[in-house]
């Protein structure tokens, strides 16, 4: 009897675990699909933070832009029509953004944006004085004071494209980082140009302390022009692949816009990029520089279709 009851509670046991092995890839597809998109620059194509949390198409949310720090200037947020925060009018977008965060996307501050006049920083002490400050304001939860009322969010994100003349990016990394504790990890990701190095981002890159580093496929740069054709696209993919510290991810950016001629149509991108960028082993996702109502939604659909999320599935099981 009793030897009747355990085998028929190990074949249920068994019927679990072979159910949980099955679903494992759906549970894993939402953060294998990994995509990263910036907010706050166009309110008519982007619609709302909440809505775009709710299509639950995206894992990291950018907010675009922190577009003046550094240099002793004082944090002003910039996201255009969507809010004034200078007149406090972002405060509201907490609730949006704790929404967000409890559909288990990241919400991170993109910095960048303004031109270098306005975003750059001055010392090494600079940048660990702006890293506090980000956290004070931003992270920490305990500023409801703070431009975006009450909220923590997830990390901090860098989008500096424009030449400077002086580096101390890596020193703001190391400051951030050093908040992360068991309980609030600070999540730091960052948007790097196609040539490899990074001139501005490269010694930031190179700490090793960024979660995932999204290359911009779309700078005006032949190394990225996709209209010469997948390969020179993927040879440059590549060599990001292989250089990029070991256990940070690597992102596709694409800039979805029907007039940008230069770059991967949702086409050229289904058919033969992604197969490719997917086996890497570091890569993490893809990530939208802006959202274009007529297009955008294609690269989502190619990024998190079966096919990609298996090969995605079977790359983490190798790991
Ligand atoms: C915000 O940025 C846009 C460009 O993206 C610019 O046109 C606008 O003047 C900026 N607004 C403020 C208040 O700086
Ligand atoms: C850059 O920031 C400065 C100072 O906050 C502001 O006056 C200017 O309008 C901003 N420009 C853009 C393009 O956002
Ligand atoms: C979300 O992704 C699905 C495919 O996974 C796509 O059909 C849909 O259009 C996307 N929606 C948005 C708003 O991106």
């Amino acid at each position: 009897m009793a030897a009747a009851y355990s085998q028929s509670t190990k074949s249920l046991l068994l019927g679990a675990f072979s159910l949980l092995l099955a679903f494992s890839p759906l549970i894993r597809s939402s953060e294998a699909c990994g995509i990263s998109v910036y907010w706050g620059q166009n309110l008519a194509q982007e619609g709302s933070l909440r809505e775009l949390c709710e299509t639950g198409n995206y894992s990291y949310v950018n907010l675009a832009y922190l577009s003046t720090f550094g240099c002793g200037q004082k944090f002003a947020l910039n996201f255009t029509d969507h809010c004034d925060a200078a007149s406090g009018g972002c405060k509201s977008l907490s609730t949006e953004l704790q929404a967000c965060q409890n559909r288990g996307v990241k919400v991170l501050l993109s910095l960048g944006g303004n031109d270098t006049r306005y975003n750059q920083l001055c010392s090494a002490q600079d940048a660990r004085n702006v890293a506090d400050d980000l956290y004070n304001t931003f992270l920490s939860g305990s500023n409801s004071d703070g431009p975006l009322g009450d909220v923590s969010l997830d990390g901090i994100d860098l989008d500096i494209e424009y030449p400077g003349s002086v580096n101390y990016w890596d020193y703001l990394v190391e400051a951030l980082a050093s908040y992360r504790t068991p309980e609030k990890n600070v999540y730091l990701s960052a948007s790097a140009s196609c040539s490899y190095p990074d001139k501005d981002l490269g010694k930031a890159i190179n700490t090793g302390l960024l979660n995932h580093v999204a290359v911009r496929f779309y700078d005006d740069n032949p190394q990225c022009y996709c209209s010469a054709g997948a390969e020179r696209i993927l040879q440059t993919w590549n060599g990001w692949s292989s250089s990029l510290p070991e256990g940070n991810q690597l992102f596709f950016g694409l800039l979805p816009n029907s007039n940008a001629g230069s770059q991967c149509t949702p086409e050229v991108f289904t058919t033969e990029i992604l197969p490719v960028i997917t086996s890497s082993p570091n890569y993490g996702g893809i990530m939208l520089r802006a959202l274009y109502k007529d297009i955008s939604t294609l690269y989502p659909a190619a990024a998190c279709s079966n096919e990609a999320l298996h090969r995605r599935q079977s790359l983490i099981s190798v790991l």
